[in-house]
């Protein structure tokens, strides 16, 4: 029988109620509960899950209140062929995004959501991205059928009966509908992970600035404030109210005199950006004094301050994090982060009751149970955690957290990075010229895929700033709004770009990564603060090997200037790689764009074969 809902009186948004009340009457649940997001909630909710066995509680000796979820194994990542941006017009959504008529969505999604909770209870999760009634801060409610949603936004996002506080009787929200897709027939017992197998749908309004997302348990199609809200939809308000929501990590750069430098950069999903944010100084540089601190490590929101200026904030509150990988030598920080009230999903289960991945500490384990709740031995031939599991974790835990994480203000970024996963061509850094071909840069990127996604895990792809899977409008549009923004601000960051994953001709990695990538977020630091030397190469300013601090790695000059080389043709086939990028995106391609990649292909053919920094002059910029 279909629940009759029970407002609580601090509920006083008419139309979120209305809303509230059509939602029921559509999805027919058996009960309705408004998250207040408080501790006994989340420990109840806990429990329940225990006890539908959807959650394995970790053993708390180890793992203070910490839990295991396996999800299906049809539904471990985020699914871009079943993700749609559903504008008014076709071309509004461009050529990279999913698109359907809106109307025509509507009809098919009102099917599938008719009596898409019977059996199940609705929750409504109120939820503020950013801090809790700052001036940049958004609001939505989730309405969603899934506990797991409830405890992972509770952790991800600032949840609860505070929320419609601050939303008061006519406050702005963004609806976010939510179910996993298995409606329970009388009688018919519930599974731990409850998805449609068959049929997902992860779609947006950007006119409407409505979400609704069927058929998925997983994070990134099911917790709504994060990719759908804080990157799509946020996306589209950044675009017609002059701010930009984007796929970056922030940290803040403490050098020896005290001076602090904030940093922003795009790399794409399973690239890096939470052990970057999280990223601990080699030996020599902490003992003169530098520290890095985490402000977000996956989303940023960049607005112009008073001053004209870029200011920052997380609209986060949590991580949720690739575990694979993940260990005391590559990201001490989100080790402890992940220590005690995180839920893990997908990772393996030892039998001390302790979670395990491929790339933690120390040996495997003798014996766990993988993430599809299978017996696993080290050499059973198979991975113990799926290559995209991950903890979701407060991001308070984090011991390198920024002290002004959570300032309504946001800090003021000076330099931004981007970077893909590249084997080959792309050097390890460079600096563009200026503002208009850094994004030039940006939209340029490409990456190697990896499993956040599915589809073919290596295939370089373009992932223009990191945000392919997560720009809620025409592309093409996105990169003018980036050039309209660096017009629009005073002073703007500088331009980095960054590769840490080029390989020799044997296939290793050529770059150590983790804390030896402070020696260049130190070169980029004193570039943007106007120090720091540079040699103008085809592509950007590069540093020499002379002028990055090299204390304590044994690194030779000639390994730096290999990882550095820019070969011509190599790079003259990576812009022709561009053209195709451009010719999908013709209508709105910024003219800009077309004079910039004209500069690059005839700096390339002025410069040797192999560009050598060495054959450069040295200048002071
Ligand atoms: C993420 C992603 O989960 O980018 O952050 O896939
Ligand atoms: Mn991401």
């Amino acid at each position: 029988m279909t629940a009759t809902v029970q407002f609580p009186d601090y509920v006083k948004h008419q139309q979120a109620r209305n809303w509230i009340t059509e939602m029921v009457a559509l999805c027919q649940p058996d009960k309705v509960e408004f998250c207040d997001g408080s501790e006994a909630e989340y420990d109840r909710l806990c429990q329940e899950l225990v006890d539908a066995g959807t959650y394995i509680k970790l053993n708390p000796e180890l793992r203070p209140n910490s839990f295991l979820a396996r999800s299906d194994p049809s539904d471990v990542a985020r699914v871009e062929d079943r993700t749609y941006i559903c504008s008014l017009n076709k071309n509004d959504a461009g050529p990279t995004n999913n698109w359907m008529n809106p109307k025509e969505m509507h009809g098919i999604l009102n099917g599938l959501f008719d009596g898409c909770m019977k059996g199940r209870t609705m929750y409504v999760i109120p939820f503020s991205m950013g801090p809790l009634g700052s001036d940049i801060a958004h609001i939505g409610i989730e309405i969603s059928d899934s506990a797991y949603v409830v405890t992972n936004m509770k952790i991800m996002t600032r949840m609860g009966a505070k929320v419609w506080d601050v939303l008061g009787t006519d406050g702005e929200f963004v609806p976010c509908m939510h179910t996993v897709g298995m409606p329970l027939k009388d009688g018919q017992k519930d599974i731990p992970w409850p998805c449609n197998p068959e049929t997902k749908y992860i779609v947006h309004f950007p006119e409407e600035r409505s979400i609704w997302s069927y058929g998925s348990g997983y994070g990134g199609n099911a917790l709504l404030g994060k990719k759908c809200l804080a990157l799509r939809i946020a996306s589209v308000l950044g675009r017609d109210e002059g701010w930009m929501a984007e796929h970056m990590l922030i940290l803040g750069v403490e050098d020896p005199q005290g001076e602090k430098t904030y940093v922003a950069a795009a790399f794409p999903s399973a690239c890096g950006k939470t052990n970057f944010a999280m990223l601990i100084p080699p030996k020599p540089f902490l003992d003169e004094g530098w520290k890095v601190t985490t402000v977000g490590d996956d989303i940023a929101w960049i607005k112009p301050g008073p001053d004209g200026r870029l200011y920052a904030i997380n609209p986060e509150a949590g991580y949720f994090g690739v575990a694979p990988g993940t260990s005391s030598k590559t990201n001490p920080n989100a080790i402890i982060s992940c220590a005690k009230n995180t839920i893990f999903t997908n990772v393996a289960l030892t039998d001390d009751g302790d979670v395990w991945w491929e790339g933690m500490d120390g040996d495997p384990p003798a014996h766990a149970i993988d993430w599809q709740g299978n017996d696993w031995t080290p050499d059973s031939g198979k991975k113990a955690a799926h290559p995209n599991s991950r903890f979701t974790a407060p991001a308070e835990q984090n011991p390198a957290i920024d002290p002004a994480w959570e300032d309504p203000k946001g800090v003021l970024i000076k330099a931004m990075m981007f970077g893909g996963r590249r084997a080959t061509v792309v050097p390890l850094v460079y600096q563009s010229f200026n503002w208009s071909f850094g994004v030039y840069a940006g939209a340029t990127m490409g990456s190697e895929q990896t499993a956040a996604a599915f589809g073919q895990v290596g295939e370089v792809r373009r992932d223009p700033f990191a945000m392919l899977p997560f720009a809620g409008y025409h592309m093409g549009s996105y990169f003018n709004h980036w050039l309209r923004m660096g017009r629009r601000v005073v002073d703007p960051p500088r331009i980095f770009n960054v590769n840490w994953f080029r390989k020799d001709k044997d296939g290793n990695f050529m770059w150590p990564g983790f804390g030896e990538n402070m020696r260049i977020l130190k070169w980029v630091v004193e570039r943007a603060n106007g120090r720091g030397r540079a040699t103008e190469s085809p592509l950007g300013y590069v540093p020499h090997y002379e002028d990055l601090d090299w204390r304590g790695l044994d690194f030779s000059k000639e390994q730096f200037q290999e990882l550095q080389a820019v070969n011509r043709e190599l790079w003259l086939q990576e812009i022709l790689g561009h053209e195709a990028l451009f010719v999908k995106l013709y209508d709105r391609m910024p003219n800009e764009f077309l004079n910039m990649r004209e500069l690059l292909t005839s700096n390339l053919w002025r410069s040797p074969e192999k560009w050598d920094v060495d054959t450069a002059g040295t200048i002071n910029s």
